[in-house]
C-alpha cells in the first residue's frame, strides 16, 4: 500500500507515464541500457514537475493573437541544483537538460553498505559562491533510510546557510521511513517524487523497489 502522509510537504509527479516507465525501471530484466532509456524519460517528468514547485510570479507576454497573463519561476541563476553523487548526478543532467544557465553544486556521499544502519559517509561538497541566497534543487532518485539525504541537508542548511523554505528535494523513489525521518529533520523542504513504495528491507532497500539506481544506470551491478 502506497503510503503517502509521511511528509507534509509531499508532491507526487503526477504523470501517468510513471506507472509505464517504473515498471520497466523496477524488473530485475531490464537491460541497464534500457535502464537509462526508462529512467530518463521518467527525470526528465519529475524534473518538470519539481523545477514547477519554486516561486512563479505573473508574467505578462503577448500571444501572436493577443495579451496572455502567464507564469514565469525563478532566474536560472538564482537556482543551484545540487547532486547527491553518484545518482544524483543522473538527475541533476536531467534538471540541466532544462535549465542549462543553473548554478551546480556537487555533494558527495556514500552509503555505508557494511554497516548495520547503511549510515551515509560525506567525502566532499563544492557549491557556488552566494548559495545561501539561493533556491536550491537537492537530487537523489532514491530516498531509503533518509540519512544521505538529512547529511545533505546539513551541509546546505547548517554548513552553508541555506533557507530550508528554499530547498526542493527531487527523487524519483522513495520509502515512509526516509520521508517520515525528513520531515522530522527538514519539516519546510519540500519533496517531489514519482513513487512512494512500501518498505525497506533488512538490507534497507526500497521494497518492492528497482534495486540500486546507480549501479543500474551506470551498469555495476
Ligand atoms: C543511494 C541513493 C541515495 C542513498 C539512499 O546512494 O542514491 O543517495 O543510497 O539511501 P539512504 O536514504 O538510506 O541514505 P549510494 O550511497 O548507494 O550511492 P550511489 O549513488 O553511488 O549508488
Amino acid at each position: 500500500m502506497t503510503d503517502t502522509s509521511s511528509h507534509p510537504l509531499l508532491v507526487m509527479s503526477p504523470s501517468k507515464a510513471h506507472g509505464l516507465l517504473f515498471t520497466k525501471m523496477r524488473d530485475k530484466n531490464t537491460s541497464s541500457v534500457d535502464f537509462v532509456y526508462y529512467a530518463k524519460r521518467a527525470m526528465r517528468l519529475v524534473a518538470e514537475d519539481a523545477l514547477a514547485e519554486f516561486p512563479t510570479t505573473i508574467s505578462s507576454i503577448e500571444t501572436p493573437c493577443g495579451p496572455f497573463e502567464g507564469l514565469e519561476s525563478v532566474a536560472p541563476t538564482d537556482l543551484c541544483a545540487v547532486s547527491i553523487v553518484r545518482s544524483g548526478d543522473v538527475l541533476l543532467e536531467s534538471v540541466r537538460e532544462i535549465l542549462p544557465a543553473c548554478k551546480v553544486g556537487k555533494i558527495l556521499i556514500q552509503r555505508d553498505e557494511s554497516h548495520p544502519k547503511k549510515l551515509p559517509k560525506l567525502f566532499y561538497s563544492k557549491f557556488p559562491p552566494g548559495i545561501k541566497d539561493m533556491f536550491v534543487l537537492l537530487c537523489d532518485p532514491m530516498l531509503a533510510t533518509g540519512g544521505s539525504a538529512i547529511t545533505a541537508l546539513d551541509v546546505l542548511v547548517k554548513g552553508n546557510g541555506v533557507d530550508p523554505k528554499k530547498i526542493i528535494f527531487a527523487n524519483m523513489i522513495c520509502a515512509p521511513q526516509g520521508l517520515r525521518v525528513l520531515a522530522a529533520a527538514y519539516p519546510d523542504v519540500k519533496i517531489v517524487t514519482a513513487v512512494v513504495d512500501k518498505e525497506l528491507n533488512d538490507d534497507k532497500f526500497i521494497v518492492p523497489g528497482l534495486g540500486d539506481y546507480g549501479d543500474r544506470f551506470f551498469n555495476t551491478v
